[in-house]
């Protein structure tokens, strides 16, 4: 049995950690950053009320955090800052002022919480940054040209026709509540697995289980690094239950990229082959995904793009694709809900 006074020796140990780790951390900050509290409104104007503020949000769950957020500008304004433990963040909630920090062409730096993505997205366009970001985003720009996003419209409305048959199958359990969500997002990962891979996942019909299990994953366990501190240190999160969650799920994510993107390859060469051959200047209309157009990006391009760019583009849209594109279809369909004068209008 551990005795009282060594008790207190564990406690006193811990306490004297914290204090030196809050001392380095608020000496290694930025002047500026140190700053930010003096001109705008702060809810962590002290270090205790920081520590609070940093182990109520280590404790959140998801669902809790976008509420937290909205409590806090309401009772300091649009603009608050406050310390997470020892990072400094400026909440921003007013749309003229996001129009000023969006089109900033200077405060384009992206915070330490995206390198929780690395692992996974490597340095596709979300993260890669300076010249790397501009060579790359000249040399796909023509793949979500206006036009080319057109040829995506069957398979979204295929798609979403689908979305509708389960909604409505959904409705006919009466007064039961369902969340809509857990069906958007199976509908546009099916939407991205077509348009961006060229594959059939068919999520809506139960199928690729373990792709969507693990993609749900890794997105869960990005958002508890974010908020739960400790695992912020990479050591520790690769010990962690989330870590090893989270690792698992990109074997398979990066196993199913690595094998369409091999098939894809083994296709697209396969074909020229057999242009080749038959001499043929006739082209067979192809339906073609943002993949395939990568491929031929990296035929014509093949010392600026290999195998790994593309996995890394490949996985990047993936994921900037199916969350936000879920959020938005189920924040339009919650507000055509409450506002059926306007769903009225777009039926009819
Ligand atoms: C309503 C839906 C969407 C919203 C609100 C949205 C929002 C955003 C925002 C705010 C960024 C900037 C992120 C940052 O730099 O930190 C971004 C970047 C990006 N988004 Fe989207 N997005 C949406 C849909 C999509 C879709 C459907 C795709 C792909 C299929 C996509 C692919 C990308 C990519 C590749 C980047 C990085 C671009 C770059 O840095 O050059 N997004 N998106």
């Amino acid at each position: 049995m551990i005795e009282l006074h060594n008790l207190y020796g564990v406690v006193l140990i811990f306490l004297v950690g914290l204090i030196s780790y809050a001392i380095w951390s608020r000496l290694r900050m930025p002047l500026e950053y140190r700053q930010i509290s003096s001109h705008v409104p702060s809810a962590t104007k002290t270090f205790w009320s920081e520590i609070q503020l940093s182990w109520k949000m280590a404790m959140f769950q998801p669902k809790d955090i976008l509420p937290f957020l909205l409590e806090l500008t309401k009772i300091y304004g649009s603009v608050v800052h406050f310390n997470f433990s020892s990072r400094s963040y400026v909440l921003i909630n007013n749309k003229d002022d996001l129009k000023i920090l969006l089109s900033s062409t200077q405060y384009i730096k992206k915070g330490p919480e995206y390198d929780m993505l690395r692992p996974w997205l490597n340095d596709g366009l979300l993260l890669s940054s300076g010249q790397k970001w501009q060579n790359r985003r000249k040399l796909l720009t023509n793949t979500f040209h206006f036009k080319t996003l057109g040829m995506y419209n069957i398979s979204i409305n295929k798609h979403s026709r689908k979305l509708v048959d389960k909604l409505l199958n959904a409705s006919e359990n009466g007064n039961q509540e369902i969340s809509i969500f857990d069906y958007i997002t199976l509908c546009s990962l099916d939407m991205m697995c077509e348009t961006i891979m060229g594959t059939e996942m068919n999520a809506q019909e139960g199928k690729s289980v373990e792709y969507v299990h693990s993609i749900k994953c890794a997105c869960k366990s990005v958002i508890e690094r974010v908020f739960k501190v400790w695992l912020w240190n990479d050591f520790i999160y690769r010990i962690s239950k989330s870590g090893q969650r989270f690792f698992e799920s990109l074997n398979v994510l990066h196993e199913f990229t690595d094998n369409v993107i091999k098939n894809k390859r083994a296709l697209l060469n396969r074909t020229i082959i057999e242009k080749v051959q038959s001499d043929s200047t006739f082209e067979k209309p192809q339906k073609k995904s943002f993949l395939d157009l990568l491929l031929n990006v990296l035929n014509d391009n093949p010392d600026q793009m290999n195998d790994k760019d593309i996995r890394e583009e490949v996985d990047t849209f993936l994921f900037e694709g199916h969350d936000t594109s879920s959020i938005s279809m189920t924040m339009t369909l919650v507000l055509l809900g409450i506002y059926q004068d306007i769903q009225v209008r777009i039926i009819f």
